[in-house]
């Protein structure tokens, strides 16, 4: 689905857990997932920590750059490929995200409908706490924006985040999708509470094994609800490909 129509990019998803926990690796073939069904891809991976290779030899897509101008120029004459900066230029690469899938619609001619269509862009922030753009305190607003306006923006936005206190409550409230793994430890899960987790899935959360994860959307059922224990990408990519088919 290289082209999407406008309002139809309906995710915004935080991977929550402790070091070795499995976001980073499963948010990697999340981010793969859509950038080979031809989505422009950019992450922010201040530690080099995402892997250009999944443990069975498969390639993740990733291109290492130093900074994001450099991400940029390298996205736009490949297409193809996950861009990855190692600083931590979080807002400006939320902005350029928009602007490309922006520049994307306004480049392919209105439907009958009069709809707009266009490529779409997924942003993934590794290690949200790193960048003091979403601390406890403070949530910068165009990360507020690319969580809560991903229709308009026509943007996925992802992030992962090893403790929930470091994080701002808006993260897990304003999300739409949270991938959970195994947290015991009763300050984050007050944030999660905080940020609408109910207290249900939190005791969910504490008997999931090694790289087992719960998907909670906070929706009423039959969308909403937590779902899982799950391990490995394909209960994931099930999820995300109903959520991004469009309903006739
Ligand atoms: N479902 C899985 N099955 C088998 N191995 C896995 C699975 N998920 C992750 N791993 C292995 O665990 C390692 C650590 O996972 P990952 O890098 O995702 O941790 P993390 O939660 O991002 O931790 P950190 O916060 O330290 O970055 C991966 O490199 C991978 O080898
Ligand atoms: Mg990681």
């Amino acid at each position: 689905m290289p082209i999407a129509t406008q309002g139809k990019v309906n995710i915004s998803a935080g991977f929550v857990g402790p070091e070795e926990s499995g976001k980073s690796y499963l948010a990697i073939q999340f981010v793969r997932h859509l950038n080979r069904r031809g989505w422009w891809a950019l992450a922010v991976d201040a530690n080099d920590d995402l892997p250009t290779k999944l443990d069975d030899g498969t390639p993740t897509g990733i291109v290492r750059h130093e900074t994001l101008s450099e991400a940029l120029s390298s996205l736009r004459e490949r297409g193809g490929g996950v861009h990855t900066i190692s600083t931590l230029e979080i807002v400006p690469t939320i902005t350029a995200a928009k602007e490309i899938a922006r520049a994307s619609m306004d480049a392919h001619p209105l439907t009958a409908e009069g709809a707009r269509q266009g490529r779409p862009a997924i942003v993934y922030i590794d290690e949200i706490v790193a960048s003091q753009q979403a601390t406890p305190h403070h949530i910068d607003p165009v990360i507020l924006d690319g969580l809560v306006r991903r229709r308009h923006n026509h943007v996925v936005f992802a992030y992962g985040c090893q403790s929930a206190l470091a994080c701002h409550y808006m993260m897990f409230l304003r999300a739409n999708i949270l991938i959970l793994f195994y947290v015991n430890n009763q300050k984050d899960h007050k944030r999660l509470s905080d940020g609408g987790v109910d207290q249900e899935t939190i005791n969910r959360m504490i008997q999931l094994k090694q790289y087992e994860y719960l998907i909670f959307i906070s929706k009423a059922p039959p969308n909403g609800g937590t779902f899982g224990p799950y391990k490995g990408f394909e209960p994931l990519r099930r999820l995300v490909d109903a959520m991004l088919t469009p309903k006739r």
